[in-house]
């Protein structure tokens, strides 16, 4: 018995078999028929190996155990095969056991979700959301906010004229006259929005950045109120245990004005990185409403009161996440604008 030989015989059966099998039940068939533990026509000659001669049988042994090798093999790229040509001749044919494709999740860019946050801090003080135009007159970025002919923040460097009168607001102070005209007091409301400032872009400029506005009028509105209020804000939005500090300061349309620092939320008064070794970082601008825009908006300041604040928002959302860069919020890049969740 030349076993060597049958096995050579054996395999070109086998090719040409397999060549004519033209789908996944053939091919198992084809499996079945050399393979099979008992019926197999491999499985026949390799229990023939203990029969023949010990010269030959180490050879045959190896030779038989090659052509299973091939066998398998040749069963695998048939499978792959007759799967392609499936797909192909049926292209919308879905393989469920593939890997699903994850469709890309959209999440909030960090500005949004910092805005949201601020808006929800002051709605559950009973505000309200009040909305302005982006462009607007002189008149009421300035004039009305009692930003003076000769004020510095007038000059065209720091402003983007559309015409001779109007101009992409520089802060979300007009918003303030807006809501006095359109309500009557008692007025609690805070309006978030774009502002524009021609500066040039750096690691804290960008030429549009967004701001929140906060306005309360009534009567009996004192600093106090302003105080605890904004130290309400800042702990609900940067923790319990940050402290307020309240350092005078000018600005037009509040007397007297005050700038808002809170105590370093990350380095606990120490000194770090972002307080700048001060202990403290700066957070606002506040004050008390100005007599002056009551009377521009005609109302009777008789023992009428308010305060206002206005705050950046992407400051302090680089201030909250330990960003070093103001320019990435706007660059788009979703490996930056991503990893704020959602
Ligand atoms: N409008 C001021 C600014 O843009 C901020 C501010 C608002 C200050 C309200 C006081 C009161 O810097």
């Amino acid at each position: 018995m030349d076993l060597l030989a049958e096995l050579k015989a054996l395999e070109a059966s086998f090719r040409a078999e397999i060549a004519a099998c033209s789908d996944d039940h053939a091919l198992t068939e084809l499996r079945d028929r050399y393979l099979s533990r008992k019926r197999g026509l491999l499985s026949d000659k390799m229990r023939l190996l203990p029969q023949i001669d010990p010269a030959q049988r180490a050879v045959a042994g190896q030779r038989a155990n090659e052509l299973k090798r091939l066998i398998e093999e040749k069963l695998q790229e048939r499978a792959s095969e007759i799967t392609a040509s499936q797909r192909a001749a049926k292209p919308d044919l879905i393989d469920v056991t593939l890997p699903g494709i994850r469709p890309p999740r959209g999440f909030l860019h960090p500005i949004t979700k910092t805005r949201r946050e601020i808006c929800r801090i002051f709605m559950q003080m009973g505000y309200s959301i009040e909305d302005g135009p982006e462009l607007d007159t002189d008149y009421f970025n300035f004039e009305a906010a009692n930003i003076p002919p000769d004020h510095p923040a007038r000059d065209a460097q720091d402003s983007f004229y559309i015409s001779e009168d109007t101009l992409l607001r520089t802060h979300t102070t007009p918003v303030q006259i807006h809501s006095m005209l359109r309500r009557k007091p008692p007025i609690r409301i805070i309006a978030p929005g774009r502002v524009f400032r021609r500066d040039a872009t750096d690691a804290t400029h960008t030429p549009m950045f967004f701001q929140v506005e906060g306005l309360v009028v009534g009567r009996g509105i004192s600093f106090a109120h302003l105080r605890g209020t904004l130290q309400t804000f800042a702990h609900m939005m940067f923790g319990s245990d940050v402290k307020l500090r309240l350092r005078p300061s000018y600005f037009p349309f509040v007397e007297p004005g005050a700038e808002v620092d809170i105590s370093c939320f990350l380095c606990k008064g120490r000194g770090c990185r972002v307080c700048k070794d001060s202990g403290w970082i700066e957070i606002l601008g506040s004050g008390m409403v100005h007599p002056a825009l009551f009377d521009r908006v005609g109302y009777d300041p008789t023992g009428l009161t308010g305060f206002a604040f206005g705050m950046g928002i992407d400051r302090i959302t680089l201030l909250k996440y330990g960003i070093e860069d103001t320019r990435l919020f706007f660059e788009n890049d979703l490996r930056f604008i991503s990893q704020f969740g959602g």
